[in-house]
């Protein structure tokens, strides 16, 4: 069965007071339209169309897909008037779903078993629905005498006995393409909002004597909708508890959940142990037996098995096997670093390839280099790449031992098997088995001390 999935994103969302439009509001590093889009997505849909308003160009820019198509509802007058005006993008032998772009956590599980249970008791249109505790707010369903759906009636037009309904709508349906077609002529606005609900449909297609039905959710969480700058951190914790929570049952020791950040489609292997307070971040992907935080930060980047990050942040990189990281190193982008490296305290590396069992212990700037095989940086090197104008490489071939306090003025190259003396400004090529020392000869002042006190 072909499916288009309509998106409703053209609200302003006023309760967010933000300047920006709602659904490109980010939950856990991602927008609540792009969640929303992915679940989308995963589901099959031939074709997404979001419907826009609110900020139109922005939320448009936002979107890197070429599956998704906008429509511009210029004048937010009801849900139903959302889907009206998108009619051209409805395919009459598609299933139409409706998802909100405020509602990010909703899963591709619920809606599969949605999809199947509207498939196999052969719907024209089913409800996504939830039990609620508290239905303030959402449109309550109503049921006829036999206990059949019978329709949707929002907050604001039902009545004191239709109000203790706790069965509510979540906004979600899926709906015969054909169907939705014929009678989306027939929704109007004659109700207390003067809007033209889209849950009119659910009456519109019982009188018609198509078949309505509604699906219960089993966990409401996923429903909610983001309305404020609360409902957003309650949709973070959500959605970081339900990624802590894969990544454990996956057998990853998570020592602290509450203070560990994951972000959705991050890969972590087996036996890796997640230290509190660290964030993970991006498309990383983590092997096995690694050991991550605390307080560290990783983004983009891959990291091979029994490697450790500690008290540091990488971005945009990739480590392999058993290289420790830490405590407070800087990896930028494009970090290239072997296996079996250390790289310690107060080291940053830009741009740059270290080889495996090179050591950079200490106080250190790798920038725009490429170091060998069991390299020894000292405490204090730097690479200095950049003349203020054009940045350079440099590069120190393997079994070299590069003595502390040493700047490589780039471009500059050390040969394998070479020594730099400690403090020495390399300005030159240093050749194969070579010590480079440049610094001036030291000379003592004999009773200098004595004849400056007096
Ligand atoms: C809607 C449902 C209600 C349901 C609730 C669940 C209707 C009439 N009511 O109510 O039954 O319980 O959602 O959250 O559908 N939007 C547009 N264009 C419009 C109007 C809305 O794109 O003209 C978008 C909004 O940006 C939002 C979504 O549709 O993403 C829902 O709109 P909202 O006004 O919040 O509907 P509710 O009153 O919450
Ligand atoms: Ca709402």
């Amino acid at each position: 069965m072909k499916r288009t999935t309509m998106i409703l994103a053209a609200g302003q969302g006023t309760r967010m007071k933000s300047q920006m439009p709602k659904v490109l509001h980010k939950v856990m590093g991602k927008t609540m339209l792009d969640h929303v889009i992915d679940s989308a997505l995963q589901l099959q849909s031939e074709k997404v169309v979001v419907i826009i308003g609110h900020g139109a160009d922005q939320v448009r820019e936002s979107v890197k897909n070429d599956h998704v198509a906008f429509i511009v509802q210029e004048q937010q007058l009801g849900t139903g008037h959302a889907v009206i005006i998108s009619r051209d993008h409805i395919d009459p032998d598609s299933q139409v779903l409706v998802l909100y772009g405020d509602t990010p956590l909703i899963s591709t599980e619920t809606l599969e078993s949605f999809a199947s249970y509207h498939q196999e008791k052969g719907n024209d249109l089913t409800v996504l629905s939830m039990m609620a505790d508290n239905p303030f707010g959402y449109g309550r369903l109503t049921r006829d005498s036999q206990g059949n759906l019978a329709g949707i009636v929002e907050q604001k037009d039902a009545t004191d006995e239709q109000k203790l309904i706790k069965e509510v709508n979540t906004g979600i349906y899926l709906m015969d393409g054909r169907h939705l077609l014929d009678n989306l002529g027939n929704i109007k606005n004659d109700n207390n909002q003067k809007e033209y609900y889209l849950t009119d449909l659910v009456k519109i297609f019982k009188n018609e004597g198509l078949m309505i039905d509604s699906f219960v959710a089993p966990d409401a969480d996923e429903f909610l909708g983001v309305n404020d700058r609360l409902g957003l951190a309650e949709a973070n914790h959500i959605l970081k508890n339900r990624i802590n929570k894969f990544h454990m049952i996956n057998g990853v020791t998570i020592v602290d959940p509450a203070s560990t950040y994951i972000e959705k489609g991050v890969v972590i292997g087996a036996d890796t142990v997640i230290h509190p307070n660290t964030h993970i971040k991006g498309n990383t992907v983590i092997g096995l037996n690694c050991s991550i935080g605390p307080n560290s930060n990783i983004e983009n980047t891959v990291l091979g098995n029994y490697v450790t990050v500690l008290n540091s942040t990488v971005t945009d990189s990739k480590v392999d096997d058993k290289t420790k990281i830490g405590p407070y190193a800087y990896l930028r982008p494009g970090s290239d670093i072997g296996k079996n490296v250390k790289i310690g305290d107060f080291v940053e590396v830009k741009n740059s390839r270290i080889d495996d069992d090179s050591k950079v212990s200490h106080l250190t700037y790798v920038g725009d280099a490429d170091v060998g095989k069991n390299v020894n940086l000292g405490c204090g090197v730097v690479f200095v790449n950049y003349d203020g104008v054009r940045k350079f490489r440099s590069t120190v071939g393997d079994n070299s031992f590069v003595g502390c306090n040493v700047n490589l003025v780039s471009p500059v190259n050390v040969s394998q098997n070479a020594y730099v003396a400690a403090g020495t400004t390399l300005t030159q090529d240093v050749p194969e088995h070579a010590l480079a020392i440049g610094r001036e000869k030291q000379r003592n002042i004999e009773g200098w001390v004595l004849r400056k006190r007096g």
